[in-house]
């Protein structure tokens, strides 16, 4: 494991907000407003866990700052995971991992809305257009599904997140954005 920074202003007890089946979302600093994404498991066509994350977060970095509408993304840290074992239980764990950090997005996924109304086409042009400017850098995006799309109606804004499969073809550009 990369020993990166540690994240300063970190929660006392960490909140998992999301599991999938390559990550686990935290919920790390309440008072920064922040979440780290850390791996759990990766294939190994995606080389290691700190490849990985690290591709993510250059993936995470290249869109935002071609305003593409994705989480603020703040960097990789080393987080500290402390968790009680069971709500009933005084005993924790507390552990170390490397954590793609980003901004904490309060909205409803894409897969959830739409199994309530899915014949929203406003946001469905929505989510489109941000995938198109996805595109439009040069990504494929084999995984962006309604599962990995938040929708913010207050801003009726669509938010992209999940970067770790997308591929581009000169992967050595996007990387550059880690130096
Ligand atoms: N920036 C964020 N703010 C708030 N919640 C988030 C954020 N990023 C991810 N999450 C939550 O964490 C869950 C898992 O995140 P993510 O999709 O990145 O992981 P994953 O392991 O690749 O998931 P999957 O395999 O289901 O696609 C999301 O479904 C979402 O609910
Ligand atoms: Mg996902």
């Amino acid at each position: 494991m990369t020993h990166y920074p540690s994240l300063p202003n970190q929660n006392h007890w960490t909140k998992l907000l999301g599991e999938g089946a390559f990550g686990a979302v935290y919920d790390i600093s309440r008072k920064d407003n922040l979440v780290a994404k850390t791996l759990t498991y990766c294939p190994r066509a995606y080389g290691t866990k700190d490849e990985a994350l690290r591709w993510e977060c250059a993936v995470a970095r290249l869109l935002y700052r071609s305003g593409v509408s994705v989480p603020r993304p703040e960097g990789l840290y080393t987080v500290r995971i402390r968790q009680r074992e069971s709500i009933f239980s005084r005993n924790c764990s507390e552990r170390e991992e490397s954590g793609f950090v980003m901004e904490r997005i309060r909205g409803q996924r894409l897969d959830e809305l739409f199994s309530q109304c899915p014949k929203d086409i406003y946001v469905h042009s929505l989510w489109e257009e941000e995938l198109q400017k996805a595109r439009d850098l040069g990504f494929e995006l084999p995984d962006a599904t309604t599962r990995n799309a938040f929708y913010l109606p207050a801003e009726q804004r669509v938010v992209l997140f999940d970067f770790g499969f997308w591929v581009h073809p000169e992967p050595e550009r996007v990387l550059e954005e880690m130096l």
